[in-house]
């Protein structure tokens, strides 16, 4: 079930950069979420050093829905919904664990890591009663566990699509790949080698689930809200921020694909870190500067994009300060369960990890002294969007609206120029109100043109940028 187009359309302007708040608060369009964009997009489920043995699972969620990620016997990952295919009981009731199989609560089906319904001598395991009660006439292979039939590993990160029908993974991406591809690189540029420090953070606020990815793809205008912990000086050292540099940084965003960061574009940064972040940690400074001499060797040349930025439709990841993924599960209009990630690079020594766990927390999570603000914030404004009167008016998303141009050599890509612009939001928008409006594949990645279609407002392109004050 979609919802009608010119609803769609009604509640978000696109071409004017305005949105109502009603699509932040109301259950109806909520649940419309969860069948038109949860049920059809890429969704970050993990990453595979959080099972790395054999019969390792995690319990992870998708919308709503909890899915156990696990490896079995082969070595094969697999998404499963925690869900028992005899009466539908939770079957897992642990975060993550090992083992060779999942028996349900209830009345004992039991599953193996592949998924499959099992069978086991002595009868008391796999389907008790085979023999005795179902004569031997239960077709096993026909109820295994609901399989999630999309799954991609994306330098090291697990993702799954209940779509069959939908792209690829790297189609999805698109460009925003290359950005999310160095956020998962080391330090010192090898491929492959970010891992999530382990022990998940998770919480839950009474916030709207669209906060968070459209805070993350860009919106450094809010910095007001951290002026307490910019006082208190939020940095490792307890010397400034590690991301309160604004030189050349842009907003960057794919009004195709609904993905978009802010931060910097091009060949190598000169520095990802502050200077002074970690002086009061030397060694942490001298793993750092060690890491930033043999990328510059290696990736000398490569263009890529480094800072923050939003996976369509609630996956946000940090590339350089606090280096996080976090992603935003909806529990409802009013509420989501956000689970932060901390990323590290796998062979970094103990001490820099330690110290890099210690920062990160101070910084983010729910005892974050940053994220504190933010939360606060979409807390706040979803409360005040909510009532009978407030939720009949729109939010506003205008600024810098027509002034975003392309951005050269990257298909696709739309820039603001600077990195004050609400360009990614009123992207978010746009891709939110395609899949609400039920769109095909077809349709979705293609821009095939059909009625109400509403192109990214590109007020000028890159060759009649004049224009007179
Ligand atoms: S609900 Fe799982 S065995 Fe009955
Ligand atoms: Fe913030």
């Amino acid at each position: 079930m979609h919802l009608n187009s010119d609803v769609v359309r009604s509640h978000v302007d696109i071409e004017n950069g305005v949105a109502g708040r009603i699509i932040f608060v109301d259950e109806d369009i909520y649940k419309h979420e969860l069948e038109s964009i949860f049920a059809h997009t890429w969704l970050f489920l993990g990453h595979e050093d959080q099972i790395p043995n054999p019969d390792d699972y995690y319990v992870t969620r998708m919308g709503e829905e909890q899915v156990i990620l696990t490896r079995d016997r082969q070595g094969e990952i697999h998404a499963l919904l925690n869900s028992c295919t005899h009466r539908g009981m939770k079957l897992c009731r642990y975060d993550e664990g090992n083992t060779s199989l999942f028996t349900c609560p209830y009345h004992a089906w039991s599953f193996s890591t592949d998924g499959s319904l099992v069978s086991r001598p002595g009868d008391l395991f796999g389907v008790p009663g085979y023999k005795t009660r179902y004569f031997e006439e239960l077709d096993k292979s026909k109820w295994g566990l609901i399989a999630v039939p999309r799954i991609a590993n994306f330098h090291g990160t697990i993702w799954g699509n209940w779509d069959p029908e939908a792209p690829s993974f790297e189609e999805y991406l698109g460009g925003m790949g290359q950005w999310l591809r160095f956020a998962l690189e080391s330090r010192d540029g090898r491929p492959g080698q970010g891992t999530v420090l382990a022990g998940i953070q998770k919480w839950r606020v009474k916030c709207n689930w669209k906060f968070a990815p459209t805070n993350f793809s860009g919106d450094f205008a809010h910095a007001v809200s951290h002026r307490s912990v910019d006082m208190v000086n939020i940095g490792p050292s307890g010397v400034g921020r590690r991301d309160d540099k604004f030189d050349g940084a842009s907003v960057f965003g794919w009004p195709d694909l609904g993905h978009g960061g802010t931060g910097w574009a091009g060949a190598l940064e000169e520095d990802y870190v502050q200077p002074k972040s970690f002086q009061r940690f030397p060694e942490v400074a001298e793993w750092f500067d060690k890491c930033r001499a043999e990328r510059r060797q290696r990736l000398r040349d490569t263009f890529h994009f480094q800072g923050k930025g939003t996976i369509f439709p609630n996956m946000s990841f940090h590339e350089e300060q606090p280096r996080t993924i976090i992603v935003a599960h909806p529990n409802g209009p009013g509420e989501t369960e956000f689970w932060r990630y901390y990323l590290v690079d796998r062979d970094a020594p103990d001490h820099v990890k330690d110290t890099l766990r210690r920062y990160f927390m101070s910084y983010s999570g729910p005892a974050g002294l940053t994220e504190q603000d933010d939360l606060e914030n979409w807390a706040a404004a979803t409360e005040a969007s909510n009532g009978t009167i407030s939720r009949q008016y729109p939010y506003n998303y205008q600024q810098g609206l027509g002034h975003s141009v392309p951005y050269p050599d990257v298909p696709g890509c739309v820039w603001a120029g600077q990195p004050f612009s609400e360009q990614n939001q009123v992207i978010f928008l746009k891709r939110w109100a395609e899949f609400m409006e039920g769109r095909n594949w077809d349709q979705l990645m293609h821009r095939v043109e059909i009625p109400g279609d509403v192109e990214f407002p590109l007020a000028k392109s890159q060759t009649s940028g004049e224009e007179s004050a």
